[in-house]
C-alpha cells in the first residue's frame, strides 16, 4: 500500500513548461509595476504561482485525447452529452446546464430565485458569490461554526456550518430564497464540510421548506477529507461519498475550473423543473444554448473526464498529503498556519506574523508582495483587502487576515514545494521589517481584483 512508503505525485510529466528565474531587483520593479496588486502582475515574472487552483491544473492524456474527439456541433453535440452524463452520475441532479464557469453559474441561480432584501445564508460565501447575491439586492450572510472562526484551533471539519445560526435565520422573518453550503469552505480556510453537517443543514431546508444548493467546485476534496476523518466512511470510495453529499442537496453551482480538472468550465444543476426553464432561458441570453452554455466541445470533454480524475483516490491522496507535507514544514519554522490545512490550499495567518501591521494597512496582502519580491511566488490575500469594502462604500476589517497559497492540480512538485517553505523562512525572519499597504484607487465592488496599492510608509520592507 502506497501509505507505507513516500506519497509520490501520481503521474509522470509528458510535456514541460519553463518557468523563469528573476532577480529581486526585478520583482521589486514588477511589483511597482502592478501597484503592489498581485493580480496585475504578469505571470512570466511568477516563478511559482499560487494564486489560485482554479483553471491553473494540468490535463491528464485521457483529457487531451477526449479533447480531440470533441463534437463542436451547436445543438446537442455528443461531448455535452458525455459532459451531462458524468454529472448526473456523480451529482444524480436531473437537469444540468453547462455554464463557462463558477461564478456564471452563481449568476443565473440567484437571477432566478433571488430579490432585494432576501437572505442568502452560507458557511462562507466565496467572493464572486456575495457580489452576484449583492448585486440582485440581497444580503449574504456567512455563518461558519464557531470552530472555523479561529486559525490556529484543530477541528476536523471546520467548514461546518452553525446550525443553531442558520435554524435562527430559517424561522425569522427574512425570506431566504436558498441556502448555500460551501464545499470545501474556500473563504474560511479552505476547510472540509462534514457529511453530518450536510445531512442536518438539508434536513433544517427540508423542516422550512428552503431549497438547499451546495457550491461543490471542490467536492472531491470535501470528499477526501469526509473518507479521512469521519466516523463510518473510511471504507467508502470517493465516488461513493460524493454521491450521498449530492443526494442531501436540491442543486449546484460547479465552477470545473477546480474539481473538474479542466482549465474552463463550470455548471448549474439541479432538480426543481420549474426552476431549470428559468435558468436555461438566462443561460440562453448570457452564455450560450443550453447544450455549451458558452464552452466549446472539447471544454465539455475535458470536465467529463476531469470530474472522475478528480475522485480518483491515488489523486486525492497526494493532493491533499502534499498541502500537509507543506503545513508540517511551515509549522516546524513557526509560520502561523490555519490548521489543519485544508484541501487545495495553506492560508497563512498573517494578523499574527505581521501583528504590527494594523487590518486596514492590509497585513495580509503585504505578506503577499513580501512573499513575491523575496522569492517570485505569488499567493491571494483573503482579508481586509478582499472583504472589508461593503456596498454602501465603508470600510471595516475582515474577520480574517490570511494568506492562501493555492496549488494548482498536478502541476508542480515535491521540490517546488521545499522551495516555497525556503522563501517562508526567510520572509518569516525578516516579517518584523514588513510594512504595511494603502490603497490609492479602488472599484467600487471585488477590489481586490483591480486596486492600485502603494506602500503606507514609503517602501515595503523598513530599511
Ligand atoms: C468556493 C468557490 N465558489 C465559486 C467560485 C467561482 O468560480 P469561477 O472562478 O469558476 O467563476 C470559486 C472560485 O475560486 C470558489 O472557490
Amino acid at each position: 500500500m502506497p501509505e507505507k512508503h513516500t506519497i509520490i505525485e501520481p503521474f509522470r510529466i509528458r510535456s514541460v513548461e519553463p518557468i523563469r528565474q528573476t532577480t529581486r531587483e526585478q520583482r521589486e520593479h514588477a511589483l511597482r509595476v502592478a501597484h503592489y496588486n498581485p493580480f496585475q502582475l504578469r505571470a512570466s515574472d511568477v516563478l511559482i504561482d499560487l494564486l489560485t487552483d482554479s483553471g491553473t491544473g494540468a490535463l491528464s492524456v485521457h483529457q487531451w485525447a477526449a479533447m480531440m474527439q470533441s463534437d463542436e456541433s451547436y445543438a446537442g453535440a455528443r461531448s455535452f452529452f458525455a459532459f451531462e452524463e458524468a454529472v448526473r452520475d456523480i451529482t444524480g441532479f436531473r437537469h444540468v446546464l453547462p455554464t463557462h464557469q463558477g461564478r456564471a453559474a452563481e449568476r443565473i441561480l440567484f437571477t432566478a430565485t433571488c430579490t432585494r432584501d432576501n437572505v442568502v445564508p452560507n458557511n462562507t460565501h466565496f467572493d464572486t458569490t456575495r457580489a452576484n447575491i449583492e448585486d440582485r439586492g440581497a444580503m449574504a450572510v456567512d455563518l461558519p461554526c464557531s470552530e472555523g472562526r479561529h486559525p490556529r484551533a484543530s477541528y476536523p471539519f471546520k467548514g461546518n456550518i452553525d446550525l443553531a445560526a442558520l435554524d435562527e435565520i430559517l424561522g425569522g422573518s427574512v425570506r431566504v430564497p436558498l441556502v448555500m453550503l460551501t464545499i470545501t469552505n474556500n473563504s474560511g480556510g479552505g476547510q472540509p464540510v462534514s457529511m453530518a453537517n450536510i445531512r442536518a443543514t438539508s434536513e433544517m431546508c427540508r423542516r422550512h421548506g428552503i431549497p438547499f444548493f451546495l457550491d461543490a467546485c471542490r467536492f472531491a476534496e470535501n470528499a477526501w477529507f469526509i473518507k479521512l476523518r469521519e466516523p463510518g466512511y473510511e471504507d467508502k470510495t470517493p465516488l461513493e461519498i460524493a454521491r450521498e453529499m449530492f443526494s442531501y442537496a436540491d442543486g449546484c453551482t460547479m465552477s470545473a475550473k477546480k474539481d473538474g480538472m479542466a482549465n474552463i468550465g463550470g455548471f448549474l444543476a439541479m432538480n426543481d423543473e420549474e426552476l431549470a426553464r428559468r435558468c436555461r432561458n438566462n443561460l440562453i441570453l448570457t452564455e450560450g444554448f443550453v447544450t455549451y452554455g458558452g464552452l466549446a466541445g472539447y471544454d465539455l470533454e475535458a470536465v467529463a473526464v476531469g470530474l472522475r480524475e478528480a475522485l480518483d483516490a491515488d489523486y486525492l491522496r497526494y493532493r491533499i498529503r502534499s498541502i500537509e507535507y507543506l503545513a508540517e514544514k511551515l509549522d516546524r519554522i513557526g509560520v502561523p498556519i490555519v490548521k489543519p490545512p485544508g484541501g487545495h490550499a495553506l492560508y497563512i495567518d498573517a494578523k499574527e506574523m505581521l501583528p504590527h501591521i494594523p487590518p486596514l494597512e492590509y497585513p495580509a496582502w503585504s505578506l503577499g508582495c513580501a512573499l513575491y519580491v523575496e522569492g517570485g511566488i505569488r499567493a491571494v490575500e483573503i482579508g481586509s483587502v478582499m472583504f472589508g469594502l461593503h456596498p454602501d462604500g465603508s470600510e471595516q476589517p475582515a474577520r480574517q487576515e490570511l494568506l492562501r497559497l493555492a496549488f494548482p492540480r498536478r502541476v508542480y512538485t515535491q521540490s517546488h514545494v521545499d522551495y516555497v517553505a525556503e522563501v517562508l523562512a526567510d520572509v518569516s525572519r525578516r516579517a518584523g521589517m514588513i510594512r504595511g499597504l494603502r490603497i490609492v484607487d479602488q472599484p467600487s465592488a471585488l477590489r481586490h481584483f483591480t486596486a492600485h496599492l502603494a506602500p503606507a510608509h514609503g517602501t515595503l520592507y523598513a530599511d
